[in-house]
C-alpha cells in the first residue's frame, strides 16, 4: 500500500468559504472522505498550516519514508525559498498541485520555487487536480 499525504498551506483551511468562485464550495474535510473512499489502496494522509516553517517541517518529517508527497503550497508557492529547498532536500517525491490555473491569473502567480525540484505539476482542475496527482502515484 502506498503511503502518500496531502500537505495544503496558508488559507487553503478556508476552502468552501473561500472565494468559492475560484476554489470552489466544498471544504477539503468533505473532500478528504470521498478521496479516501475512492483510494483505498493507498493510505492518505493529511497536513494543513498557514506556517511556512510548520510546512517545512512536515516536508522534512516525511520526505525520507513516505511514497509520495502532493504538496500544494498556496501562497507560499511564489515566495518561499525554504519550502523549495526543503523540497529539494528530501527523497521522497512530490507532485506540485493547485485548484486553480494559476498561469491565467495574476503575474505573481506564474512564478513558482516549488516547481523546480518536483517530479510534476497539476493545476487548473479545481480539486480534482489532487485526484490526478494522487492517481500519478498509484496507477
Ligand atoms: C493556489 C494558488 C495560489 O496562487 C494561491 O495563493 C492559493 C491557492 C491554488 O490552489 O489554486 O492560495 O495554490
Amino acid at each position: 500500500m502506498k503511503k502518500l499525504i496531502i500537505i495544503n498551506g496558508p488559507n487553503l483551511n478556508l476552502l468552501g468559504k473561500r472565494e468559492p468562485e475560484i476554489y470552489g464550495k466544498e471544504t477539503f474535510n468533505d473532500y478528504l472522505i470521498t478521496l479516501k473512499k475512492n483510494y483505498k489502496g493507498a493510505s492518505i494522509d493529511y497536513f494543513q498550516s498557514n506556517i511556512e516553517g510548520e510546512l517545512i517541517d512536515k516536508i522534512q518529517e516525511v520526505g525520507f519514508t513516505y511514497d509520495g508527497i502532493i504538496l500544494n503550497a498556496a501562497a507560499y508557492t511564489h515566495t518561499s525559498v525554504g519550502i523549495g529547498d526543503a523540497v529539494k532536500a528530501i527523497e521522497t517525491a512530490v507532485i506540485e498541485v493547485h485548484i486553480s490555473n494559476t498561469f491565467a491569473r495574476e503575474t505573481f502567480r506564474h512564478q513558482s520555487y516549488i516547481s523546480p525540484n518536483v517530479k510534476g505539476v497539476i493545476l487548473g482542475f479545481g480539486l480534482k487536480s489532487y485526484n490526478l496527482a494522487i492517481e500519478s502515484f498509484i496507477l
